[in-house]
C-alpha cells in the first residue's frame, strides 16, 4: 500500500516463533537492548513486534483494548517510549475475529476504528492482524477494513502486515491494503516445514514490489530445530524472494554463529536492493533435489542461488545465462556473499558450482564487459 512504508522488505524482530505467549515487558526490554549490544539494529533489524498474547482477555469497560496488567505493568505507551528512545519501532498485533488465535485477548473485528487509533495513540509503528476467530465474511473485507483504519488513526503512517494464511489469493489484492501479506501457514522449525513455505509463497513472485511484500512468514534461525547449513539456505531463499526479514530466537542468548547468519551484509543488501524484484525458481531437476533460484538487482546485477536439497551427496550445479537472465554475451564476477570472495575469473554463458546436501551457494553476478565475438 502506498503508505510510504515497506519500500524494502521489512526487517525486525517477532515475539512469535520463540516465546510464544510467554512475554513480558522485561523480556521485551532485554531483547531491545540485546538487538542494539549484538549490532543487528545496524544491520537492519530495525522493529521490535509483539505477537499474540499481549493485551488483557477482555477490553476495558469503555470497550477498548488494554495490555495485560501482569506481564505489561507499565503499558503498552510506556514500552513504546522505551523502543523509540533507542531508535527503533515496536509493532503490535490482534486478530480480524472476536478473539486471536492463542484465545487469550480480543480480536479487533467491529471493533477496527477503536482500535487502530487506541495502537495510533500509543505510538505503534507496525501491526500485524491475524485471521482467527472470524465471524464467516470474506477476508476481502476483513483486512481492507483495518487498512483504512490504520490510515485514518495516526499521524504518521503504520505499517500494515496482514496474515491470512494466502487465502482468497491474497497477493493479488493485499497490495492496495498492506505493507506485507503471508502467502502460506506458519512456520515451523524444520526444513520441510520452510521449503515448503517459501516454495508456496514462490508462485507469487510477480505480485511483490516496493511497498508490498510477499511473506512466506517469519525467520525460525537460531531456534535450533535446523542445522546452520539450512539456516543458511533459510536466510538464503528469504533474501532472494525480497521476503520480510523477522528474527524469531531468543536474541539475547543467541550464538555467534547464528548471529552471522542473520547479519551478513551482503545477503541483506540483496534483500533490501532497491530494485525489490523477487528472485523466483527459475529451474529445477533431479527429482526436485536440485534448484536454481535467480532474479535481478540494482546496477544491473543478478542474484543467483544454487540449492542442493537432496540429503546425501554433494553436487555440482550449473547456472545457465539463459536460465537467469544473464544477456547471453555478458562477462560478470562472480561475488560469492557467504563466503565474502570474489571467484577468481570472469564468467561467460554460465556459473558453475559444487553445493554439498541441505545447503546452497549464493552469488551477485556483476557485468564485467562482453565475450570477444558474443552476440549482443
Ligand atoms: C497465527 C499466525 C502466527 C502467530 C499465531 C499467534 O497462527 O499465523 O504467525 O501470530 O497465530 O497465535
Amino acid at each position: 500500500v502506498d503508505n510510504g512504508l515497506g519500500r524494502t522488505p521489512q526487517m525486525g524482530w517477532s515475539s512469535w516463533n520463540h516465546f510464544g505467549c510467554n512475554i513480558n515487558e522485561m523480556t521485551i526490554r532485554s531483547t531491545v537492548d540485546a538487538l542494539i549490544s549484538t549490532g543487528l539494529t545496524k544491520a537492519g533489524y530495525t522493529y521490535v513486534n509483539l505477537d499474540d498474547c499481549w493485551a488483557d482477555n477482555q477490553r476495558t469497560k469503555e470497550g477498548y483494548m488494554a495490555a495485560d496488567p501482569k506481564k505489561f505493568p507499565s503499558g503498552i505507551k510506556a514500552l513504546v517510549d522505551y523502543v523509540h528512545s533507542k531508535g527503533l519501532k515496536l509493532g503490535l498485533y490482534s486478530s480480524a475475529g472476536t478473539r486471536t488465535c492463542s484465545n487469550t485477548m480480543p480480536g479487533s473485528l467491529g471493533y477496527e476504528d477503536i482500535d487502530a487509533k487506541t495502537f495510533a495513540s500509543w505510538g505503534v509503528d507496525y501491526f500485524k492482524y491475524d485471521n482467527c476467530f472470524r465471524d464467516g465474511s470474506s477476508e476481502t473485507v476483513r483486512f481492507p477494513r483495518m487498512s483504512f483504519a490504520l490510515r485514518k488513526a495516526g499521524r504518521r503512517p503504520i505499517f500494515y502486515s496482514i496474515c491470512e494464511w494466502g487465502m482468497r489469493k491474497v497477493a493479488t489484492w493485499g497490495g492496495q491494503y498492506g505493507n506485507s501479506w503471508r502467502t502460506a501457514g506458519d512456520i515451523k522449525d524444520t526444513w520441510a516445514s520452510m521449503l515448503s513455505n517459501i516454495d508456496t509463497n514462490d508462485a507469487y513472485a510477480r505480485y511483490a514490489k516496493p511497498g508490498g511484500w510477499n511473506d512466506p512468514d517469519m525467520l525460525e534461525v537460531g531456534n535450533g530445530g535446523m542445522t546452520n547449513g539450512e539456516y543458511v539456505v533459510h536466510v538464503s531463499l528469504w533474501a532472494i524472494a525480497k521476503a520480510p526479514l523477522i528474527i524469531g530466537c531468543d536474541v539475547r542468548t543467541v550464538s555467534k554463529e547464528t548471529l552471522e547468519i542473520l547479519s551478513n551484509p551482503e545477503v541483506i543488501a540483496i534483500n533490501q536492493d532497491r530494485l525489490g524484484i523477487q528472485g523466483k525458481k527459475v529451474r529445477k531437476y533431479d527429482n526436485d533435489e536440485i534448484e536454481i533460484w535467480a532474479g535481478p538487482l540494482s546496477q544491473r546485477r543478478t542474484a543467483v542461488l544454487l540449492l542442493n536439497r537432496g540429503a546425501t551427496g554433494s553436487r555440482r550445479i550449473t547456472a545457465a545465462w539463459s536460465d537467469i537472465g544473464v544477456g547471453p554475451g555478458l562477462a560478470v564476477e562472480a561475488r560469492d556473499v557467504w563466503k565474502h570472495e570474489t571467484v577468481p575469473g570472469r564468467f561467460t554463458g554460465s556459473l558453475t558450482a559444487e553445493v554439498a546436501p541441505h545447503s546452497c551457494r549464493l552469488f551477485v553476478l556483476t557485468p564485467v564487459g562482453r565475450q570477444q565475438g558474443g552476440a549482443s
